[in-house]
This record gives C-alpha cells, sequence and structure tokens, in this order.
C-alpha cells in the first residue's frame, strides 16, 4: 500500500525528483545484509533452469537456507538476445534454450521451496557479458521483473565508469532506482559500480541498497600485486573497505564481493589459484564482521565438508545478521600491519572481535579491552566461534596463537564492568 502510493507520487514527478538526490528513495529493504548464492563466479554465463532448480535442491538440503542463505541470483546469460539493446528493442526475454520454462516459473519454484530470486542487468546497451542491458528501458524492465516475481537485482555497470561524472553515475543508479520502486514489488538493489566516483557517499540516498566497494574479487587470499592488476584478493577487499564502514549499515551495504569459498581455483571466470581450507575460513569470517553482503560464489552441488562446514557456522552468521548492522572497524595493528584486530559492537551490547593474523608465520595475539575496544570491563568472558567454546572468564588480556592468515573469531561479554 505504501509503495502503491509512492509509486504514484513518483510517476508524477519522476523528472523533478529524478535530478536531485532524495532520501525518498529508501525502499526500506535489506536491514540485514543479503545472503545468498550467485551464479557468476562458478559458472558464467553458462546458466540453465535444471542447474539454478538442482542449486535450490541442494542449498535447501544441505542446510544453508536454514542458515539463511535464501537469494539466489541469476547474474548475466540469462537473456535471450546478445547484442545491442536498439537492435532487440522489445521487452527483455530470457533464453528460451536455457530457460524453457521461463523465469516467472523459476521464480515461483524458488518461492515454493522458501527461497528468493535475483536477476541481473546492466545500466548500458550491452551487459558485461554482451547481452542486451537496460538502456532506456528500464522502467519496462523493471515492472516485467516485478511481474515474474523477482526479488533482487544486481545492475552491474561492468567496471566501465571510471572516469565517468559522478552526476552521470549517480543518474544512473537513480533512474534505476526509481524504476523498482514504481514497480510496486520489493526487489533489493546492488548498485555494483566497482567503487568508482565514491559510490558509498552517495548510493544510499540513491536508493541502493548494496554496492560493491573495489573490483572483482579473485580466487586468492593474498596474491602480491593483483590490485594492480584490476582484482583485489580477500586482503586487497578488506583494506578497500576499511575505511568506508561509517557509510555502511541496514538498508545500505558495503559489498566485499561474491564469496569465493570453495571455488577451489577451479573457477572458470575468477583469476586465482584459490584458497587453503584455513583462508576461505578467514575469508568467510571477516565478510561476516564487515557486514558485507554473503553471496556463496561455489557450485553448491559439489561443495567440501570442509566448505560447507565454514559457510554453516551459524554463530559466525549472527554477527553479519546482527540487527544493529555494525561493519567491523580495525581496532588496533601491529606497526608492520600484519597483525590486526577487527571489533564491533553487536545489539545485544557484546562485542564481535576478530584477530587476524595476515603474516607468513603463526604469531601470539592479545586482545586488550581497555586499549583495543575502549570499554572498561573489568572481567569478561569469551567464546571462540569456531572452536564452539566458552572460556574465561579473564581479567587481563586475552591471548592466543593465531595461524598464519587465520582470523580467532571471538564474542566477548562482560562479567563485572568498572571497578568503583
Ligand atoms: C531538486 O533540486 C533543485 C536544485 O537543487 C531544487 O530547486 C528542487 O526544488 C529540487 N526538487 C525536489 C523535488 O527536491
Ligand atoms: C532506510 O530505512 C530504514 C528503515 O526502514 C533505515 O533503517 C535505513 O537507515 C534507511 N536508509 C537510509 C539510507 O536512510
Ligand atoms: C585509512 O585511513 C587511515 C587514516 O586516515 C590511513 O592512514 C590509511 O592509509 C587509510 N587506508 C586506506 C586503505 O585507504
Ligand atoms: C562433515 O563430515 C563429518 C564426518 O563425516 C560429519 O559429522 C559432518 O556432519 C559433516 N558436515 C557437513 C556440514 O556435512
Amino acid at each position: 500500500m505504501r509503495l502503491l502510493s509512492l509509486s504514484f507520487l513518483l510517476s508524477t514527478c519522476l523528472a523533478v525528483v529524478a535530478q536531485n538526490s532524495s532520501s525518498n528513495l529508501n525502499n526500506s529493504l535489506s536491514l540485514t545484509p543479503a545472503m545468498g548464492w550467485s551464479s557468476w563466479n562458478q559458472f558464467g554465463d553458462s546458466i540453465n533452469e535444471q542447474l539454478i532448480m538442482e542449486t535450490i535442491d541442494s542449498m535447501d538440503k544441505s542446510g544453508l537456507k536454514e542458515a539463511g542463505f535464501i537469494y539466489i541470483n541469476l547474474d548475466d546469460g540469462w537473456q535471450r538476445y546478445k547484442g545491442d539493446r536498439k537492435d532487440h528493442p522489445g521487452p527483455l526475454e530470457a533464453d528460451p534454450v536455457k530457460f524453457p520454462s521461463g523465469i516467472k516459473a523459476l521464480a515461483d519454484y524458488a518461492h515454493s521451496k522458501g527461497f528468493k530470486l535475483g536477476i541481473y542487468s546492466g545500466p548500458g546497451d550491452l551487459t558485461c557479458a554482451g547481452y542486451t542491458g537496460s538502456k532506456d528501458h528500464e522502467s519496462e524492465d523493471a515492472v516485467l521483473w516485478a511481474s515474474w516475481g523477482i526479488d533482487h537485482l544486481k545492475y552491474d555497470s561492468c567496471c566501465s565508469h571510471a572516469d565517468a561524472p559522478q552526476a552521470e553515475v549517480q543518474a544512473v543508479v537513480r533512474t534505476m532506482s526509481l524504476a523498482l520502486l514504481s514497480s510496486s514489488r520489493p526487489i533489493v538493489y546492488h548498485a555494483c559500480h566497482c567503487g568508482w566516483v565514491s559510490v558509498w557517499e552517495w548510493a544510499a540516498a540513491d536508493g541502493a541498497n548494496q554496492w560493491r566497494i573495489g573490483q572483482d574479487i579473485s580466487d586468492d587470499f593474498n596474491y602480491p600485486g593483483n590490485r594492480e592488476k584490476y582484482y583485489f584478493d580477500v586482503l586487497d577487499m578488506l583494506d578497500r573497505g576499511a575505511n568506508l564502514t561509517q557509510y555502511s549499515g541496514p538498508g545500505h551495504w558495503n559489498d566485499y564481493d561474491m564469496l569465493i569459498v570453495g571455488l577451489e581455483g577451479k573457477s572458470g571466470q575468477l583469476v586465482g589459484t584459490g584458497a587453503s581450507d584455513v583462508e576461505y575460513r578467514t575469508h568467510f569470517s571477516m565478510w561476516a564482521m564487515v557486514a558485507s553482503p554473503l553471496l556463496i560464489g561455489a557450485d553448491v552441488r559439489t561443495l567440501s565438508n570442509t566448505s560447507l562446514t565454514t559457510l554453516l557456522n551459524r554463530e559466525i552468521i549472527e554477527l553479519n545478521q546482527d540487527p544493529l548492522g555494525k561493519p567491523a572497524d580495525v581496532a588496533w595493528e601491529s606497526a608492520d600491519k600484519t597483525q590486526q584486530i577487527y571489533a564491533k559492537v553487536m545489539a545485544d551490547d557484546s562485542y564481535a572481535v576478530a584477530l587476524l593474523n595476515r603474516g607468513g608465520a603463526t604469531a601470539d595475539m592479545n586482545l586488550n579491552l581497555r586499549r583495543d575496544l575502549t570499554i572498561p570491563w573489568d572481567k569478561y568472558r569469551v567464546r571462540d566461534l569456531w572452536k564452539h567454546e566458552d572460556k574465561g572468564p579473564y581479567d587481563m588480556p586475552y591471548s592466543v596463537e593465531v595461524m598464519a592468515h587465520e582470523a580467532k573469531i571471538l564474542r566477548i561479554w562482560p562479567v563485572e564492568k568498572t571497578r568503583n
């Protein structure tokens, strides 16, 4: 009802509003980061309805749905036509060979199993993989997706706006935002602009629920020079996000890109040679700590037991889905930056803490509450969220051995607050 009256309002003064950055574009969706699966990292544009249905069935059976991974997002390649939209000006169509039953039937299937379905397009004449884009058809496309039952849109500029003026990119984001709002279906909006033109500063006001903070992730924990060659590894992405946490919160999230857990160097799309189980676990933990959307990128039908165990850690997921929606900040780092402590406060006033060892050797790390969290608790208890063990109470700094590229993820509660 609220959305309907808003859409009426927008359609009558769209031209005026579209020139302004305006907080009435808030769709009130994604109050916690989106969790689910996306087709790109493993499959590129080689997707079809059987694969998507098998993915849904697998995530249902394996417990991933129960754990909160409910968005099933089609990335590029679902469309019928490659080439310029100008040559195919009619309504967007699904590829009839890949999706013979159509996208609406697939959305119905996803919904019947308790999932949501996401779709993909871009603001150009062409999408990143060369399919017809949404340029000059934004409203029509949004209405069509809504009629299919779509719940999430990734709207991808293919990292092509590096030198575009901010106002131009903002207009692109806002135009689709208005189109989605006037479609009268709640559709989570991912504005994918590779972190250009300080997107984090304005995209929330222009109606985006999430935006990428950097270029594409690679299937690497720390590959020297990756960032200079376009791709961001796990540590590059964390460093890019470290100063941007003030822009992220309920309904508007910094997106650190899709998860690489379980890709094991086998992605046909991403560069990188894979990471170890410990590194994938650290990556997943840190994405949870910084409140990034959590979209699995691997083939869930063939995940190893270890990768599945990583993704199913409810205590880690709870940090990501906390209603307070605080992304963790770097609370302390060693002079050589090989050791870092990330921390964030949770809705129940406990703290989530990551002791991250970026270095190549095992290290003894210390958490000092007054130094690192600036909280005056004299006695506190600790839960190790990977060992699932309670420890303490402690009344002095907590010390622990952290393996190379490991992160100890802790949750800390006070036992006694300041002694008078
Ligand atoms: C849009 O911005 C212009 C110039 O800043 C202003 O004059 C106008 O009133 C604004 N319109 C709306 C609907 O906020
Ligand atoms: C949008 O609205 C939600 C509540 O409905 C609020 O939590 C969020 O902060 C708002 N976002 C912005 C950018 O104002
Ligand atoms: C983050 O900000 C700090 C202090 O302002 C600065 O020293 C650091 O280089 C910045 N980090 C990144 C990755 O931009
Ligand atoms: C992994 O394997 C162990 C031992 O076979 C089993 O107990 C556990 O349930 C498996 N975990 C998952 C997530 O499948």
